[in-house]
C-alpha cells in the first residue's frame, strides 16, 4: 500500500466529515452563544450535539431546523449569532416576558425560516428591515411586545406570508404600501396573506387605498386602537374574502363607503369610536354579519332604517349608539321586527333619540338576552316583562314619569361568570401550589390567558360556547398526542376593546406536572395557531405564564466524546482497509440522507404542522404525520403476521405504538393511490371528525411514494362478519339496538355537528366496526364528501356507493344530500333485523320487507325475516317502532326521510322503554367472543365491494318504484 493512497483517502474522508460537520458545528456555536446571552435555557442543553435530544431543538440531517422555547422563563437578549443557524425553519420563543432587547438584524440570515413567533415577550426597538429577506416565511407573529418605529416596507417582500400579527406593540408611522417606497414593497404586495393583525399600536396617517384590492386574500383585517385618520378607503369593498374588519377606536372620518355591503362574508364589522359622519350606509345584503358596532361616531340623524331588520340570517349582535351631546342619533320608534332576527342576542342602542313605545313583540329571538336603551326618549313599554331578556330603559321619559321603580329602570352591570365544571367528582385538597383539575386530580397546570379578538356572539353567559372551546382544545391536544388530562376555563371577561379574555389551565395526565417537551408542544400548538377555536370565536392569541414545575427530569449530564477523533486516529494508524469500509459506508449514508432530504422536500405536507399556506384552516389539527420508518417499526417491517386484511385498495396492517396502543394501517397499493391533492383532502376531512362512534384517524404517512392512513384499531371486526356469524359474536336484540344507536349517533355527528357537514356515502355493515365492548364505530371515509358549499344543501357528484345500500334518489339525480346516508342507514337497520345481505339472489331487502309488512300482525308479519340468532325467545322490545323507523329512512324521497338526530332519539326511546340506559354503551361483554380468531380475508377496513357507479352501471331492477 502506497502512502499516497492513504493520503488521498484521508483527504476524501476529511471532506466527507468536515462538509457536514463544519456547519453542524456552526449550529452548536450559535446555540452556545445563545446560551451565553440567555438565562434559563433547558438544563439538558449539554454536550456537543444539539441534535441529541436537546429540549426544544429539532434537527434534520444533523442540522438544527427548529427551536421552540415557549414559556421557559428565558431571561436576556438574543445573540446576533442566531443568524448562522442556516437551516432553521421554525423559531418560537413566545411567552418569555424577560426576553428583551432588539431583534437582531441577523434574523434576516435565516433564509429557510418559515415560522417566526415571538409572542408575549419584551422585545424592544424597531423590527429590522432584514426581516424582508426571509423569503420562505409563512407565519410571522410579533404581537404583544414593545416593538417601536415603523412597520418595515420590506415585509411586503415576504411573498409567501400568510399570517402577519404585529398587534399590541408601539409601532408608529404609516401603514406601508408599495407606492411610498423606493424599492416598491409594501403590505399591498402580500397577496397570500389572510391575516393583518395590526391593532393596538400607534399607527397614524390614513389607511392607504392601495392596501386593498381584489387581489388580496385577506380574511381578518384588524387595525383597531391606532391613530389612523382620513376616510375608510372604498377599495376595502373589493376584498370579498373578508370576514372580520376592525377599524374601531381610531380617528377615521368621512362617510362609510356604500360598497362596504359588497363584503357579504363579513361576520364582524367594528367601526365604533371614530369620527365617521354622513349617513349610515345601507348594509342590506351583508347576510353573514353577526356583530355590528357603529357606536360613537357622528352620523347624521337618522330614522330607524328598515334594513336593520333585513340583516336577518346570521345577525347575533347588534350595537349602535350615538355620541352623547351631539345631535347625531337614531330617532323614531324601534321596529318590533328587529327583535325577530333569529339569532339576535344583544341590542345596545344607548344615547339615541328613540321615542314612542318599546315593543319587543311576542315572537322575539330565542337568544335575545339584553336590550339596552338607556338615555333615549321612550315613553311606554308594551310588555313590562320579557322572560330571559334584560331590558334597560333608564333615563327615558318612561322611567322618569313613574319614579323609576320598575326593574328595567335601574342601571345594569353585566357580570359574566364561568368556570369549567367538575367532571362528576369531589374537588381534591391539594398540597403546595398544585390545583385540583376538573377530574379532581391535584397537579401543576400550564396556565395562561386566551384572548379572542372579535367573537361573533355576545351572550357570554351561554355555557355552550365554553364547553365547545374546552372540547376543541382537548381534541387538539389529544390529536397531537400531548399528555393532557383536562382543561379548565375561568373568569371570562369582555374588556373595553371588546376582546373576550379568559384564563386557561391545562392539566397534565399521568403525572402531576408536565415535562419540558410537554409545555413546549402545548405552547407551540397555541402560538402557531395549530389550534383552531370553534366557529364564532374568531381570531385569537394566547399568552402563557411561565411554567416552572418540571420534576427532576432532564438534569442528567451527558458526556459524549467526539467519534471523529477516534476514527482519524485509527486511520493514521494505517488501518486502510477499515478506512475503505468506513468511507463507502459514509458515502452511502450521505447519499441516503440526501435522498431522504430530497423526498422530504418534495413532500407537499411538509409544512402542515405549522402553517397551511393555501387556506385559512391549517387542516391538520387532528392527525399527525408518521414517518415511513416509524410505521415500519410499529408493524415489524410490515410483517405477514401483522397483515390483517387486504382489498382493492391494498393492505391493512396491525401495528403497535410505543405506548402499547394498537393501530390499523391502511397501505394503498400503487394502482389505487389517489393524487396528492385527493389524499390530502381525505386526511383533512378525517382529521376534522372526532366522535366515539367514528373510527378515528390517528395520522398518515406520505413518504417514499406510499400513502398510508393510520387508524385506531377496532378489535371486534365488522358488523357484517358479526351478523354472518363469522366472528363468533352473539348479537341479541338489545345489542343490535345499541349498534344501530351508535351508528346513528356517529352519522348525526357527521351531518349535524361537523361544519361543514360530511356525508359518508358508503354506510353498510362492512363499514361498521365493533370495538372491544361491541360499540359501533363507523369506518371507511374513502368516499366521504364534505358539504363545503354551505349555501346549498346538496352537492352534485358522480354517483358512488355500494349496491343495495345506495339511495335511488341520489342515483337518479346525482345530487348528494345527508338523506342519502339516511337511506343507507335504513337498509342497515333491516340488515340488523334479518342478518341478510341487502341485495342477494335478485332480492332486494327493502322491497321484500315493504311487501311483507302487515302492521296488524305480531312482529308486523316479518317472522321469516328475523334473524334466528337474535334470540326470539324473549320479546323484541320496540321491534315495531324500529321497523317503522327503518321504513321512514328508506322513503323514496329524501325529504320524507328523517334527519339522523331524529333517528337517534327514536332508538334511544326504544332502549329506554326496554329499561336500558342508552347512555351506557358498555355493558358486560357476552361470553367467549374475544378468543375467536377471524380470517384475514374479510377484515373490516376492506372496501372491496364498493362499486364505482359512474361508469353507468344500472341501478338494480329490484327497486320497487
Ligand atoms: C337598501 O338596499 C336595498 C338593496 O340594495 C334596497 O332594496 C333598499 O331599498 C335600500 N334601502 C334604503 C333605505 O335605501
Ligand atoms: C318620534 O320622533 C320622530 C322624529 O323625531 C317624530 O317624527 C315622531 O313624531 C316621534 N314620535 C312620537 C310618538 O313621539
Ligand atoms: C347557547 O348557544 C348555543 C350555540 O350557539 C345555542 O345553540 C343555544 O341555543 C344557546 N342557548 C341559549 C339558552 O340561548
Amino acid at each position: 500500500m502506497g502512502e499516497r493512497i492513504l493520503v488521498v483517502l484521508l483527504l476524501v474522508l476529511n471532506y466527507l466529515l468536515v462538509a457536514e460537520g463544519e456547519q453542524a458545528d456552526g449550529d452548536l456555536t450559535s446555540l452556545l452563544s445563545l446560551m451565553d446571552t440567555l438565562k434559563n435555557t433547558p438544563p439538558n442543553w449539554v454536550g456537543s450535539d444539539p441534535c441529541d435530544s436537546w429540549d426544544g431543538i429539532n434537527c434534520k440531517n444533523s442540522r438544527v431546523t427548529s427551536i421552540t422555547l415557549s414559556s421557559t422563563g428565558l431571561v436576556g437578549q438574543l445573540s446576533g449569532d442566531l443568524g448562522s443557524l442556516s437551516e432553521l425553519e421554525t423559531l418560537d420563543l413566545s411567552y418569555n416576558k424577560d426576553l428583551t432587547g432588539p431583534l437582531p438584524q441577523s434574523i434576516g440570515d435565516l433564509k429557510k425560516l418559515t415560522t417566526l413567533i415571538l409572542v408575549g415577550c419584551s422585545f424592544k426597538g424597531p423590527i429590522p428591515d432584514s426581516i424582508g429577506n426571509l423569503q420562505e416565511l409563512l407565519f410571522l407573529s410579533l404581537n404583544s411586545n414593545s416593538f417601536s418605529g415603523p412597520i418595515p416596507h420590506s415585509i411586503g417582500n415576504l411573498s409567501k406570508l400568510y399570517w402577519l400579527d404585529l398587534a399590541d406593540n408601539q409601532l408608529q408611522g404609516n401603514i406601508p404600501v408599495s407606492s411610498g417606497d423606493i424599492s416598491g414593497s409594501g403590505l399591498d404586495k402580500l397577496h397570500h396573506a389572510k391575516h393583518f393583525h395590526l391593532g393596538k399600536n400607534s399607527l397614524s396617517g390614513s389607511i392607504p387605498p392601495q392596501l386593498f384590492s381584489s387581489e388580496m386574500a385577506l380574511i381578518h383585517v384588524l387595525l383597531e386602537s391606532n391613530q389612523l385618520t382620513g376616510n375608510i378607503p372604498t377599495t376595502l369593498g373589493l376584498v370579498q374574502s373578508l370576514e372580520v374588519v376592525r377599524l374601531d377606536s381610531n380617528s377615521l372620518s368621512g362617510t362609510v363607503p356604500q360598497n362596504i355591503n359588497n363584503l357579504t362574508n363579513i361576520q364582524d364589522l367594528f367601526l365604533s369610536n371614530n369620527k365617521l359622519s354622513g349617513s349610515l350606509p345601507n348594509l342590506t345584503g351583508m347576510n353573514a354579519l353577526c356583530n355590528l358596532d357603529m357606536s360613537n361616531n357622528s352620523f347624521k340623524p337618522l330614522d330607524f332604517p328598515g334594513w336593520f331588520s333585513t340583516l336577518k340570517s346570521l345577525t347575533t349582535f347588534f350595537s349602535f349608539h350615538g355620541r352623547k351631546m351631539e345631535n347625531t342619533q337614531l330617532q323614531g320608534q324601534v321596529p318590533t321586527s328587529l327583535f325577530r332576527i333569529i339569532n339576535l342576542q344583544t341590542v345596545v342602542l344607548k344615547d339615541n333619540k328613540i321615542n314612542g313605545t318599546l315593543d319587543i313583540g311576542s315572537s322575539y329571538s330565542n337568544h335575545l338576552r339584553l336590550v339596552d336603551l338607556e338615555t333615549n326618549s321612550i315613553d311606554s313599554f308594551q310588555q313590562n316583562d320579557v322572560p330571559n331578556v334584560k331590558i334597560i330603559l333608564k333615563d327615558n321619559p318612561l322611567c322618569q314619569e313613574n319614579g323609576g321603580v320598575e326593574s328595567y329602570c335601574s342601571s345594569y352591570q353585566p357580570t359574566v361568570s364561568y368556570s369549567t365544571p367538575l367532571n362528576h367528582c369531589q374537588p381534591a385538597t391539594c398540597s403546595s401550589e398544585r390545583i385540583s383539575s376538573p377530574n379532581c386530580i391535584c397537579a401543576y397546570p400550564y396556565t395562561g390567558t386566551l384572548a379572542f379578538r372579535s367573537p361573533s356572539f355576545s351572550d357570554l353567559d351561554n355555557k355552550t360556547y365554553y364547553s365547545m372551546l374546552e372540547e376543541g382544545l382537548m381534541q387538539s391536544f389529544k390529536s397531537h398526542f400531548l399528555p393532557v388530562d383536562s382543561v379548565s376555563l375561568s373568569q371570562p371577561i369582555q374588556d373595553s376593546t371588546k376582546y373576550l379574555k379568559m384564563n386557561l389551565q391545562v392539566f397534565p395526565s399521568g403525572q402531576d406536572h408536565f415535562n419540558r417537551t410537554g409545555t413546549l408542544s402545548i405552547g407551540f400548538l397555541l402560538s402557531n395557531q395549530t389550534f383552531k377555536p370553534p366557529k364564532g370565536f374568531g381570531p385569537f392569541y394566547f399568552l402563557a405564564d411561565k411554567y416552572e414545575y418540571f420534576g427532576s427530569s432532564g438534569l442528567t449530564e451527558s458526556s459524549k466524546s467526539s467519534n471523529i477523533g477516534i476514527i482519524i486516529g485509527a486511520a493514521v494508524g494505517g488501518l486502510v482497509l477499515l478506512l475503505l469500509l468506513l468511507l463507502s459506508g459514509l458515502y452511502a449514508f450521505r447519499q441516503k440522507k440526501r435522498a431522504e432530504k430530497a423526498i422530504d422536500q418534495s413532500n407537499p405536507f411538509r409544512r402542515w404542522d405549522t402553517v397551511e399556506s393555501k387556506s385559512e384552516t391549517p387542516q391538520l389539527k387532528e392527525a399527525r404525520m408518521f414517518s415511513f420508518e416509524e410505521l415500519k417499526r410499529y408493524t415489524k417491517n410490515f410483517s405477514q403476521d401483522n397483515d390483517i386484511g387486504s382489498g382493492g385498495f391494498g393492505k391493512v396492517y396491525k401495528g403497535t405504538l410505543p405506548n402499547g396502543k394498537l393501530i390499523a394501517i391502511k397501505r394503498a397499493q400503487k394502482e389505487s393511490m389517489q393524487g396528492k391533492i385527493e389524499f390530502k383532502a381525505e386526511i383533512e376531512l378525517l382529521s376534522r371528525v372526532h366522535h366515539k362512534n367514528l373510527v378515528s384517524l390517528l395520522g398518515f404517512c406520505f413518504a417514499r411514494g406510499e400513502q398510508m392512513l393510520v387508524y385506531e384499531y377496532v378489535q371486534n371486526g365488522s358488523l357484517k362478519d358479526a351478523l354472518l356469524g363469522k366472528s363468533g359474536i352473539e348479537l341479541d336484540w338489545i345489542r343490535r339496538l345499541k349498534i344501530a344507536l351508535g351508528t346513528a349517533r356517529g352519522l348525526a355527528y357527521l351531518h349535524e355537528l361537523v361544519n361543514p357537514p360530511i356525508i359518508h356515502r358508503d354506510i353498510k355493515s362492512n363499514n361498521i366496526l365493533l370495538d372491544d365492548r361491541l360499540n359501533a364505530k363507523v369506518a371507511d371515509f374513502g368516499l366521504s364528501k364534505s358539504m363545503v358549499d354551505s349555501e346549498k344543501d346538496h352537492v352534485t357528484t358522480q354517483v358512488k356507493g355500494t349496491m343495495g345500500y345506495l339511495d335511488p334518489e341520489y342515483y337518479m339525480s346525482q345530487q348528494l344530500t345527508e338523506k342519502s346516508d339516511v337511506y343507507s342507514f335504513g337498509v342497515l337497520m333491516l340488515e340488523l333485523i334479518s342478518a341478510k345481505r341487502p341485495l342477494a339472489r335478485g332480492k332486494y331487502i327493502v322491497k321484500e320487507v315493504r311487501n311483507a309488512l302487515d302492521k296488524t300482525k305480531e312482529l308486523y308479519g316479518l317472522h321469516e325475516f328475523v334473524d334466528p340468532a337474535i334470540g326470539l325467545t324473549s320479546t323484541l322490545i320496540g321491534f315495531d317502532k324500529f321497523v317503522d323507523m327503518s321504513m321512514k329512512c328508506v322513503e323514496d324521497s329524501g325529504s320524507d326521510r328523517p334527519k339522523m338526530s331524529i333517528v337517534v332519539t327514536e332508538i334511544e326511546n326504544i332502549l329506554k322503554s326496554g329499561g336500558t340506559n342508552p347512555i351506557d354503551e358498555s355493558p358486560s361483554i357476552s361470553s367467549g367472543f374475544e378468543e375467536v380468531s377471524r380470517g384475514s380475508s374479510s377484515h373490516p377496513y376492506n372496501s372491496n365491494d364498493t362499486f364505482d357507479l359512474s361508469a353507468g352501471l344500472p341501478y338494480p331492477k329490484v327497486d320497487p318504484m
